[in-house]
């Protein structure tokens, strides 16, 4: 297995039962709007949304600008282009496009908000594509990103130890694992100003996180990193950690804004 573009190639390719994991991760739900605080998200406005998935927070980003506004999002996913374009064909204020690497096909000048979550970490060029992301917004307008750092992942009841040695084996599936902490001076780099930190605590002991330690297994899989029956093994655990209250699963996001 090549390693060293699989953080690309693992969203060219996606298996159905990641995009079922996806949608149901991704669905939008109100209290995604805390994530969206620091962007102040206005009537009237456009707004590109970089990595946009299946499709739901462009959908809520559309409703939030209303019919003065618009909202694209771009995706190298053609699925997730093309199933986002059918949740939004009752719409006239959002669209969905393809891009196959980080240029952006839109003029100079052309957005008032850039919103970017949980997609910086798969890009093979952070500098080009946060400079393309400078150069589509207008002059005051103000880039959004919202990103995990997977320095700062908590899985209970594994332990620490174990923690590292399983996402050390899906480090393949991302080209910078610790976006969080890096993006403020990247951002400041490219040419943003008045940046601003925020951290928002995501603390799960129901079970949701689970869908991110399942597509950290199939990345694991795939790269052959570690034993299969051993990957199964610490899944049950924490599933069993539901049962007793054993498990808990925290993966702070950071909010970074800059404005161009
Ligand atoms: C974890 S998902 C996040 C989806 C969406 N932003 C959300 O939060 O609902 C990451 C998304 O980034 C997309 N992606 C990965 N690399 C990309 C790139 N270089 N340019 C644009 N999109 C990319 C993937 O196809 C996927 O849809």
């Amino acid at each position: 297995m090549q390693s060293d573009s699989f953080y690309a190639d693992h969203w060219k390719e996606i298996e159905d039962d990641r995009v079922a994991r996806y949608e149901q991760m991704f669905v939008w739900r109100e209290g995604h709007k805390t994530l969206l605080e620091p962007a102040g998200i206005e009537e009237g406005q456009a707004v590109l949304d970089v990595g946009s998935g299946p499709g739901f927070f462009a959908l809520a980003l559309a409703d939030m600008v209303g019919e003065a506004g618009r909202v694209d999002g771009v995706d190298i996913n053609t699925r997730f282009v093309g199933d986002a374009n059918k949740r939004a064909r009752e719409r006239d204020n959002v669209a969905f496009h393809l891009v196959t690497d980080h240029r952006l096909p839109f003029s100079d000048g052309s957005y008032d908000r850039v919103i970017c979550k949980n997609v910086l970490e798969y890009v093979p060029d952070l500098d080009a594509t946060l400079n393309e992301v400078h150069r589509v917004l207008k002059s005051g307008g103000r880039m959004h990103v919202i990103d995990s750092d997977w320095g700062f992942v908590v899985v209970e009841p594994w332990g620490k130890t174990t923690v590292d040695k399983f996402f050390a084996a899906a480090a393949a599936a991302f080209k910078e694992p610790y976006i969080g902490r890096k993006v403020p001076g990247l951002m400041a780099l490219a040419g943003f100003s008045n940046i601003e930190v925020r951290l928002s605590s995501f603390v799960d002991r129901a079970g949701t996180g689970l869908n991110v330690l399942a597509n950290m297994a199939s990345y694991i899989k795939t790269l052959a990193t570690l034993p299969d029956q051993e990957v199964a093994g610490l899944l049950n655990q924490a599933r069993d950690g539901i049962a007793t209250g054993s498990y808990l699963f925290c993966l702070p996001q950071f909010l970074v804004t800059g404005v161009r």
